[in-house]
């Protein structure tokens, strides 16, 4: 267990936000594995400025989510304020927390937000120190090593980010200019972990519950942060938590998965309509189905409504009964 600000984490792993994936259908699939915390994907300050109801309805969240962190990315200190205090007044996150690591070229060049303020320390801590006074919950912040090679920085980020009055710090351990590619640089977390009081959540490469353990021994840091590792296999969480207490771990069988598909759909149909669903389930469809017949996932695609995809799933199960 660990604390961000008065928070209580019951453990160590963390589900990383990631856009179109950390909605409410698969932060809650998340949470019945056991995740300690589950951050949403990002919603842009702007958008809730302007009263934008599709990133308003991003914002949806249920109870059983918490402790949830919800994620802004932006630019400017007054639409950070502004969408900060509108999301703590209606949706009543656990957890604010600001993106300073977002690669893609429309937030990190055109929009100077995500991972272009790691460039500009002073705007960083003026947004930091602001948010922390206009919300009474906890703030943390999400960056990346640096920018690019010669501008490596999250250390000197992570003591302006504590001094601004941040809770606690997602390192991601690769530059903006690596986007995804290469290894992420564990020592760059363990760097910033000597160096801040506040907890340090490591982030970056975690594929099995073995890398989650290795960083945790070899960073330090207080709890972990999956991404990519979690996709199509939330399973991952409850390896992580069960290998840690020396339990056995299990892999889901086909017709587990087969399941986890259909309850990711029914969660999605809770809140979003049900062609937006479906599509939506175009993409899980590639990440779970990783390991089946190819043929199933080309008919998925071409689905576009939850009768026919649920006669299709019970097709999968016929097939693969075990
Ligand atoms: C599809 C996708 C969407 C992402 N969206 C976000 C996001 O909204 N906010 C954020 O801070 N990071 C985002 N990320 C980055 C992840 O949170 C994480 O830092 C990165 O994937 C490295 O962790 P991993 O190796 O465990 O995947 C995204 C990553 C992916 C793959």
């Amino acid at each position: 267990m660990f604390k961000i600000g008065n928070v209580e984490i019951k453990n160590n792993i963390v589900l990383a936000p990631m856009a179109g994936i950390c909605n409410s259908a698969f932060r809650r699939i998340a949470k019945e594995f056991g995740c300690g915390l589950i951050v949403s994907e990002m919603v842009s300050d702007k958008a809730i400025f302007y009263g934008s109801k599709k990133t308003i309805d991003m914002l949806y969240m249920k109870e059983e989510e918490r402790p949830i962190s919800q994620q802004i990315f932006g630019s400017d200190k007054e639409s950070f304020v502004y969408a900060a205090k509108y999301i703590e007044e209606n949706m009543h996150p656990d957890i604010i927390d600001i993106n300073m690591g977002c690669p893609v070229p429309k937030v990190a060049v055109s929009a100077q937000a995500g991972s272009a303020l790691l460039k500009n320390p002073d705007k960083v801590y003026e947004i930091v120190k602001s948010v922390v006074e206009t919300v009474s919950v906890p703030v943390t912040v999400k960056i990346r090593s640096g920018w690019d090679s010669n501008s490596i920085n999250a250390v000197e980020i992570a003591k302006i980010v504590e001094k601004a009055g941040a809770s606690a710090i997602t390192v991601h351990g690769r530059t903006r200019a690596q986007g995804y590619s290469g290894n992420a640089d564990w020592n760059i977390i363990k760097q910033v972990k000597e160096n801040v009081k506040i907890p340090v959540i490591g982030n970056g490469d975690i594929k099995s519950c073995y890398d989650a353990k290795r960083m945790l021994e070899e960073t330090n840091c207080d709890a972990v942060m999956i991404g990519r590792g979690v996709l199509g296999n939330p399973w991952l969480i409850k390896e992580c938590l069960d290998y840690f207490e020396g339990k056995e771990i299990t892999k889901p069988t086909n017709l587990e998965i087969i399941n986890m598909v259909e309850k990711h759909l029914n969660y999605l149909l809770e809140f979003k309509e049900e062609r937006v669903s479906i599509l939506e389930m175009r993409t899980q469809i590639g990440y779970y189905l990783k390991g089946f017949n190819k043929e199933y996932k080309q008919k998925f695609m071409k689905i576009d409504n939850k009768k026919d995809f649920y006669d299709l799933l019970e097709e999968l199960r016929n097939e693969y009964h075990d």
